[in-house]
């Protein structure tokens, strides 16, 4: 895959694949401000929980930028840190933007020595370092998923937990590309994951160009596809897993996690350990994003609903923790009770 998150010292900016237009068109959004950085997460040029977690630890160098541009500005420190909750709130469901600008944030808190300059340094090469480590997060997440995945296994997956949803790799796709890396023959299925249709542009897309046999499937299509033995695994990702184990995941994942038990299929989850939110109790707390109507209303520019008729466009929901058989992270395979193993995690 094309390294689709990059910071480019030329133009001292991030420079993201703008995958509202994959698969068709590769266009690149340059973000040069934190208004562009809050655009490009708002409206989805960068999506998927830890990918929206590095472009936010850019994000915070490029308001240090900002702030620093302006010499005559009294409070610097109280201008960055407005800027800093505008990045950590743009979208609300992904706990991953929150703890990437807490990190930040935090490293600054141990540094208050630091000039405005000094800063906007130290913030570029800890947001390179996010940036790596996330890649490295998800290969052990692979290491960590593969040996759930047997010779022969089609797994299914919902919206996209791939490259392009994390800084590389990704996550439900992680264990899928290493179980294939060791030889082993698999293929997947991309539910087609409307409205966004994460799976069958982005899913399908990267799996594709890397040659791992993928299918797409409509949604609805899932209850068939189980019933038929079509599927062995499903696998997928997590914006936001509660401190018992509930975990939030795009719109449509709880529904193929009751078809999955229904099935006797197992359910996985792959999440890094950024995505466990310890200070949410459990999946009823976690906020839901509620997405403009018009993803809904409209296939590109085409309307498919008539004038003045709502609709819904809640872009999440929550699969409780007696779906789930294990949640992959890059310390291993987590197993109930998941409230005891995470509050091991973060002892
Ligand atoms: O609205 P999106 O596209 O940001 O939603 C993404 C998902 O739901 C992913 O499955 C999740 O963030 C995991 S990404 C590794």
């Amino acid at each position: 895959m094309t390294e689709h998150i990059q910071y480019s010292p030329e133009h001292d900016a991030l420079i993201l694949l703008d995958q509202r237009y994959l698969p068709t068109r590769e266009e690149w959004f340059v973000c040069k401000t934190v208004k562009d950085i809050c655009e490009a997460l708002v409206v989805m040029v960068v999506r998927g929980a830890p990918a929206i977690g590095v472009t936010a630890a850019y994000g915070c160098y490029l308001a240090a930028r900002e702030v620093a541009a302006k010499p005559s500005l009294d409070d610097w420190k109280a201008a960055l840190s407005a800027k800093l909750e505008q990045i950590a709130t743009a979208r609300p469901t992904a706990v991953n933007l929150r703890w990437a600008v807490r990190l930040m944030r935090g490293e600054w808190d141990k540094r208050p020595e630091l000039s405005l300059d000094e800063l906007c340094v130290f913030w570029l090469a800890k947001a390179k370092q996010i940036h790596a480590e996330d890649i490295a997060t998800c290969r052990a997440i692979g290491a960590a998923g593969a040996r759930l995945i047997a010779d022969g296994d089609t797994v299914m997956t919902h919206c996209n937990a791939g490259a392009l949803a994390t800084a590389g790799y990704g996550t439900a796709l992680a264990p899928i590309r290493a179980a294939v890396e060791q030889g082993k023959n698999v293929h997947v299925i991309a539910n087609e994951t409307r409205p966004f249709l994460q799976g069958a542009r982005l899913t399908a897309y990267e799996l594709h160009r890397d040659g791992i046999p993928v299918k797409v499937a409509c949604d609805n299509a899932c209850a068939l596809l189980m019933q038929r033995g079509l599927v062995q695994k499903v696998i997928v990702g997590a914006d936001r897993i509660a401190a018992n184990g509930d975990a939030a995941n795009k719109i449509g994942t709880f529904g193929v996690a009751l078809l999955a038990r229904e099935f006797g299929i197992p359910f996985y989850v792959a999440a890094p350990v950024s995505t466990i939110d310890p200070e949410t109790a459990d999946g009823s707390l976690i906020p839901i994003e509620d997405r403009t109507p018009r993803e809904v209303t409209h296939i590109g520019n085409t309307q498919i609903t008539p004038d003045g008729v709502d609709v819904f466009n809640f872009a999440f929901d929550v699969t409780p923790n007696r779906l789930i058989h294990g949640i992959i992270t890059e310390q291993g395979v987590l197993a109930a009770p998941y409230a005891e193993e995470i509050a091991k995690l973060f002892k």
